[in-house]
């Protein structure tokens, strides 16, 4: 099935959910996995895969099936995604469930958290919940990079989130509007050293 209609399916069963109506563009995708080096001790993980736009990218530099996980929370898309990405490990899971389910997987220490979840949209309770399991890998030494639409940049929710990890890893790197993107959006970055 076309990706943008399996993405607009999906927003319409769950829009809060998935948070948009189209999947990133190429630009967004690129800016989201930029310097990133995977590898077996230093994995990558992708919250909120929807139907790969950025796994797309981020697969060209995954070195083999130990470095990267990804984590889906929609059980057609991680079908799908498992089809499309047969030498990816895709888990059909809750981001609130992080440590759990990397700890389940066997994998190795994890260098970099990519977040595509729409915080914007997701109930306050559970953006709290993840920020909480992100927090402990960024404790580790990881990186964490997410995005926000430039519309929402205000929001509450959407500040909330850049505060939580400027208290504790100070200001965001962020990327020039990604304006080939619907919505623009920028990039956040976080290091924890
Ligand atoms: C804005 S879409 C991003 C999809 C894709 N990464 C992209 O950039 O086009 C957000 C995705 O996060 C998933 N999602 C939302 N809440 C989640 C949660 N608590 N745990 C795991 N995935 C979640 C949605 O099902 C949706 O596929």
């Amino acid at each position: 099935m076309n990706e943008n209609i399996q993405f607009l399916q999906a927003f319409l069963k769950n829009p809060g959910t998935v948070g948009s109506i189209t999947p990133s563009s190429p630009e967004l995708a690129n800016k989201m996995i930029a310097g990133l080096r995977p590898g077996p001790d230093n994995i990558v993980i992708e919250l909120g895969v929807g139907t790969g736009a950025i796994t797309k990218y981020l697969q060209h530099i995954v070195p083999d099936e130990r470095s990267y996980l990804g984590i889906e929370i929609d059980r057609h898309l991680v079908r799908s995604l498992r089809k499309k990405y047969s030498d990816l490990t895709f888990v059909r899971g809750n981001a609130t469930d992080l440590a759990d389910i990397h700890n389940r997987s066997g994998m190795g220490n994890v260098g970099a958290i990519i977040c595509c979840l729409p915080f914007v949209s997701l109930p306050n309770k559970l953006g709290e919940k993840i920020l909480q399991e992100i927090d402990k890998y960024m404790q580790q030494g990881c990186t964490f990079r997410t995005f926000q639409y430039a519309h929402g940049f205000y929001f509450p929710s959407a500040v909330r989130l850049r505060e939580f990890m400027r208290r504790r890893y100070g200001k965001a790197q962020r990327s020039p509007m990604i304006v080939k993107n619907v919505p623009p959006a920028y990039t956040l970055t976080w290091s924890a050293n």
